[in-house]
């Protein structure tokens, strides 16, 4: 049996949250004390936090709710072919970039992870992926009319997540940053990464990978070089992790649906209600180059507009960044 097999039986037993004796756990696996010691370490080197108690055994720090997705479809009401639940994968974007290249898949088509060991942010960044407490999902989207229909896609999607923290979980002070960041309280909850390409009938393939923190586990937050947030530290009640998945699968498609028939403009007033910049003074990253000025929301194409010295510029790309003016925070 491969590594990563022992890896989720372990944490099968251990996802109740309860102490199990070295003992017992090598019992119910069929393998050595030693061997369980050896899984151990490596579920602390995939971001799980692991107690170990003389006298008592092994306990997860928090119990986890384990993805299924017949939980998640039983939510979503979508069909069971659009959903593919992994355990630890190296990206969610990358399987489902691969699995799009042998097979057709339908729109919205999604790959869930419980972790991911080479999970991809923006910029060439990390994205911190410990397992079982957070959601890594990619979702399958072919825009027909190719690439130049994509520009506000980002900016649709991460408007979608902040309308499911906000509206059906009733999260206060939820707000997007341009072009697809998601905070709570100026803290970041959620990223997007986006990767399209484009096909050879001039469609645009996108793959659009979201995270989502929901309990970021203490050892994995010390790696993050921001502020952040996790969506239970908002809620009077853990999150039910799957019916949350099945809710944001089902949104997100809906979302997409609207964005592909009548394109970003119909999004552009609900952005300003989330704008975490709106009117307030903002600094832009361009490579080397910074633009300071006030920030004036998005326009029907979703580029950022931002008044500089009286007049309104407009701005697109992935490689813009932006931030508060005091260049303090994100
Ligand atoms: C960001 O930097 O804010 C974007 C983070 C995107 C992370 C998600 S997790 C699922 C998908 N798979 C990846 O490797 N990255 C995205």
């Amino acid at each position: 049996m491969k590594i990563e097999q022992r890896l989720e039986q372990l944490i099968k037993l251990l996802s109740d949250g309860e102490f199990h004796s070295g003992e017992a756990l090598g019992q119910a696996m069929s393998v050595s004390r030693a061997a369980i010691n050896q899984y151990i370490e490596k579920l602390n080197e995939l971001g799980i936090d692991v107690f170990s108690v003389s006298g008592k055994g092994y306990r997860l720090a928090t119990a986890i709710e384990l993805l299924n997705a017949e939980d998640i479809l039983a939510t979503s009401q979508l069909p069971e072919s659009m959903l593919n639940v992994s355990s630890i994968v190296g990206s969610t974007n990358d399987d489902l970039k691969q699995l799009s290249d042998i097979q057709q898949l339908p729109q919205g088509y999604a790959i869930l992870a419980e972790a991911q060991t080479q999970g991809r942010g923006r910029r060439g960044k990390q994205w911190i992926s410990p397992f079982g407490t957070n959601l890594y999902i990619s979702l399958y989207w072919r825009l027909e009319e190719g690439l130049g229909r994509a520009m506000g896609l980002s900016l649709a999607v991460g408007l979608a997540i902040a309308r499911v923290l906000r509206e059906q979980l009733d999260i206060e002070h939820v707000s997007v940053k341009w072009p697809n960041d998601v905070y709570i309280n100026n803290q970041k909850v959620a990223g997007i990464l986006i990767d399209i390409d484009s096909l050879d009938d001039g469609s645009a393939r996108c793959v659009i990978g979201i995270g989502i923190n929901l309990t970021l586990p203490e050892t994995a937050a010390q790696s993050i070089d921001q502020a952040w947030t996790d969506v239970n530290s908002h809620l009077p009640l853990p999150l039910q992790r799957n019916r949350f998945a099945g809710r944001l699968h089902q949104y997100l498609v809906s979302t997409l649906k609207e964005y592909e028939n009548s394109g970003f403009a119909q999004f552009a007033s609900l952005w300003r209600q989330y704008d975490k910049f709106d009117n307030k003074p903002v600094r832009l990253l361009l490579g080397e180059r910074k633009v300071d000025g006030l920030c004036r929301g998005v326009d029907d194409t979703g580029a950022l507009l931002v008044e500089v010295d009286g007049g309104v510029k407009r701005f697109f790309g992935g490689e813009i960044s932006v931030r508060s003016a005091d260049a303090t925070s994100y």
